[in-house]
């Protein structure tokens, strides 16, 4: 079914710049952006996207990370969005990541891993609804 997901180009992947060939990739795959913006996250935007990991050892880095320099939020419309985008990222872990992927191509570390994208329909929403007004994206 076609569905939507949330993407962020992380602040590694923005100071490599690399949005536009992170971006062709998801258009190469049949993704469509449907939403965009460029943002500097502060500590509560970011640690409130990221509320979930909050009792995570590793919550602090993520969010000093997260709002350390711009980052480009997404929505990404197509057939099966949110497990093509999971796909195209690669895994976590940058280590771990399959050949080909965005992850294993522009990212480092499992802090620095370039791209964030929703794991679940149910995430997708609450992600989509936290950035963006039903303004702000054009279906086509
Ligand atoms: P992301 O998909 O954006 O979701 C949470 C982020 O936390 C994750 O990508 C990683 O960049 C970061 N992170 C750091 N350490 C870990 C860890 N041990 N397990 C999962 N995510 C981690």
């Amino acid at each position: 079914a076609t569905q939507r997901t949330l993407s962020i180009i992380k602040p590694d992947a923005v100071a490599k710049n690399a949005i536009g060939e992170i971006i062709a990739r998801f258009e190469k795959a049949g993704l469509k952006v449907v939403a965009a913006k460029m943002l500097h996250l502060d500590d509560d935007k970011a640690g409130g996207f990221y509320a979930e990991h909050k009792e995570r050892p590793f919550f602090k880095d993520l969010v000093g990370f997260m709002t350390s320099g711009p980052v480009v939020v997404q929505v990404l419309e197509g057939e099966d969005a949110i497990a093509k985008n999971r796909e195209l990222m690669g895994a976590t872990n940058p280590k771990e990541a399959a050949p080909g992927t965005i992850r294993a191509d522009f990212a480092e570390t499992i802090d620095a891993n370039a791209v964030h994208g929703s794991d679940s329909p149910e995430s997708a929403e609450r992600e989509i609804a936290y950035f963006f007004g039903a303004d702000e994206i054009c279906p086509r």
